[in-house]
């Protein structure tokens, strides 16, 4: 309970920390970018998680060796300790492979995962 309220507010700190600091103009898309409007909509956890995840944890979620299967992880954690596990790193598995919505998307897909 209290990792998961320490995964929350380290969470919260990430956030605030990226939106806070100044200068951060350069991250901003350009006006005239294509997909300027609804970026927020257009993550797709799955290909995150093809891009970012599979070479550990199997081509089709299903785990290997030490890598535990990810494709019924949701019957086992909540989206909130999902998304713990991706801030924080569990094991051999390194903090913060994604970050911010991308994370959040992830952590939420694969919480349905049962
Ligand atoms: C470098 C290899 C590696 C990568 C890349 C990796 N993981 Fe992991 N992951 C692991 C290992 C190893 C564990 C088991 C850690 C332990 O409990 O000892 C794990 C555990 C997990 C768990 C907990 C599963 C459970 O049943 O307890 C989740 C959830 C998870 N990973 C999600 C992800 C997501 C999402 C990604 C992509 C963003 C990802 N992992 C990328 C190695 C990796």
């Amino acid at each position: 309970m209290k990792k998961q309220l320490m995964a929350l507010l380290f969470g919260s700190a990430l956030v605030l920390g990226a939106c806070g600091g100044g200068g951060d103009e350069a991250a901003e898309p350009p006006a005239d970018s294509p997909d300027s409007s609804g970026s927020e909509t257009s993550i797709d956890p799955e290909q995150v998680v093809q891009q970012n995840c599979i070479s550990c944890h199997g081509e089709n979620l299903e785990g290997a060796g030490n890598f535990p299967a990810l494709n019924d992880v949701g019957s086992r954690l909540s989206e909130e300790e999902i998304r713990g596990v991706i801030d924080n790193g569990q094991g051999a598995m390194p903090p913060d492979i994604i970050e911010g919505e991308e994370a959040d998307a992830v952590a939420k897909w694969l919480s349905e995962k049962k």
